[in-house]
């Protein structure tokens, strides 16, 4: 017996070690939380997202013709319900809300700047709420060109 426990230990021992050893590995254990950094240009999807001031002085997205595009179809899908397909109208959730949104108009775009607007789209404005999870940041600049061309 006592000769039989002499090899039990003999064999456990190498194996236990091999185990303690191969359990340090790159690899995720069950419930671990992510280690990797995110990759570059990922978008937060927790947290208040930073502004960066000298993101915010000058616009990085120039209004090309696929800009405003791009800037026309994100209008249409996420700001037309409330703020109108023109600014003569509100949209029907726009309509619902007293007092109604602002029209959008040309005079008043031109009295914010990019950034205000930026900001007013990344974290919300009083009732408008925030697009922060819901469109990149080039998807907010792009709103910012297209707005700009609104009447
Ligand atoms: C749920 C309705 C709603 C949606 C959707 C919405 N807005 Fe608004 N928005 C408002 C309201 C209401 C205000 C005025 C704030 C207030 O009175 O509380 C406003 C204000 C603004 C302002 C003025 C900010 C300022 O500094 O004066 C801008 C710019 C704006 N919205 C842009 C947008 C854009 C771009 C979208 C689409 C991405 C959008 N909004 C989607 C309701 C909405």
């Amino acid at each position: 017996m006592k000769r039989f426990a002499k090899v039990v230990i003999l064999v456990a021992a190498p194996l236990l070690t091999a185990a303690i050893w191969l359990d340090k590995q790159p690899s995720y254990k069950p419930y671990q939380a992510p280690v990797l950094s995110p990759p570059p240009d990922s978008v937060p999807v927790s947290g208040k997202e930073i502004v960066p001031q000298e993101a915010g002085q000058k616009n990085p997205v120039a209004p090309t013709e696929e800009s405003l595009a791009a800037g026309k179809a994100l209008f249409e899908i996420n700001c037309v319900m409330c703020h109108g397909q023109t600014s003569a109208e509100r949209g029907p959730v726009g309509k619902k809300l007293v007092p109604p949104p602002p029209a959008l108009d040309h005079d008043m775009v031109h009295g914010l700047s990019d950034t205000t607007i930026f900001t007013a789209i990344t974290q919300g404005f009083g009732r408008m709420p925030p697009f922060q999870n819901k469109l990149t940041p080039r998807e907010r600049w792009e709103l910012v060109n297209f707005l700009r061309t609104r009447r």
